[in-house]
């Protein structure tokens, strides 16, 4: 293999950037040109793909977010796209793709791969809900910066007796929230895998002395319901003030933490030389400690990701 390519797609994540250089600099160690794809499916579609040299990923190991771009490109879904992309690649003699992204960007991965075109997915999300790895490149960086947050709410709350309702990441995946809620001392944690019953929340809230402090901190995961309005139902029901916080995009930017950068080399390194030894259509993970490859389709299509039961029964204890 002499050429390949790599591209960032969907949500930015911190240590994208440490992929990306890890991936060229694993290129140029064994004598492969590394093509860098410009704003992700679109980018790949539009023909906007340079070669990266050494200095391209210079000083790159510690920046948020990726100087690639990244894009939603829905279109992509289209048969036609895909071949002019795959057109586009192979004008430039390219062989094989690495994909950094979450699991749209992975569905991309499956179709190239399907027509013949060999592509590696990387877990690259704050959300952590790709299967076939314990844990996506960028979500421990955003797991800090939400506790960067729930610890300065905490002060405030506390301050004012309030009620601090917290609205995190995760699309519909509860790991941000619930290791925010264990890590950041939370009172309420309301996430995808568990019933939320409003009622219980609001009982509970409703009776300060049960839980022995005046002011609270709920970790609720984005999409469960309208937190602004939530907040304003327990504040009517309860008679204490409540507030939303919704943390948004705060929670996607930022240098990425040491185990991200890490994990994003280790696996950038690991899908050149699984490429090198001829494999397609795989993504890979990293799972009790080990890297580890799994088929995408299967990863997209009947994997499954287990709920970290363990840490909310933890959680339960803790309040
Ligand atoms: O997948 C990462 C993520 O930040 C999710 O947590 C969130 O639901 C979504 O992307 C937001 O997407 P956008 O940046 O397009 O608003």
């Amino acid at each position: 293999i002499k050429k390949i390519a790599v591209l960032t797609s969907g949500g930015d994540a911190p240590g994208m950037n440490a992929a990306i250089r890890a991936v060229q600099r694993t290129g140029m160690h064994h004598g492969i040109e590394v093509y860098g794809v410009m704003h992700g499916y679109l980018g790949l579609y539009q023909n906007e793909i340079k070669l990266l040299e050494r200095q391209d990923v210079a000083n790159m190991l510690n920046r948020g977010g990726t100087f690639l771009g990244s894009a939603r490109f829905p279109k992509f879904k289209e048969e036609t796209v895909r071949q002019q992309a795959v057109e586009n690649l192979r004008a430039l003699d390219i062989e094989a793709l690495v994909v950094i992204g979450g699991d749209g960007s992975y569905m991309g991965a499956k179709a190239l791969t399907e027509m013949g075109f060999p592509c590696i997915g990387l877990p690259g999300t704050i959300d952590n809900d790709i299967p076939g790895t314990d844990y996506t490149i960028g979500y421990l960086t955003a797991l800090n910066t939400v506790l960067e947050a729930v610890d300065r709410l905490r002060d405030t709350s506390s301050s004012h007796n309030r009620i601090s309702l917290i609205e995190i990441m995760g699309r519909h995946c509860g790991d941000l929230t619930l290791a925010a809620a264990v890590a950041g001392g939370a009172e309420y944690v309301i996430i995808p895998e568990k019933p939320f019953d409003e009622e219980a929340l609001i009982t509970a809230l409703g009776n300060p002395s049960a839980r022995r402090k005046s002011h609270a901190i709920v970790c609720i995961t984005e999409n469960m319901t309208d937190t602004e309005a939530l907040a304003k139902r327990i504040e009517e029901r309860t008679g204490q003030e409540a507030r939303a916080t919704i943390l948004g995009h705060i929670q996607r930017g930022g240098a990425p933490r040491g185990f991200d950068r890490v994990l994003a080399s280790q696996m950038g390194v690991y899908a050149v030389e699984l490429l090198m030894q001829g494999h397609g259509g795989r993504c890979v993970g990293i799972q009790s400690n080990q890297l580890v490859h799994h088929d995408i389709i299967e990863a997209i299509t009947t994997m499954q990701r287990p709920f970290k039961q363990d840490l909310f029964n933890t959680f339960k204890k803790l309040v």
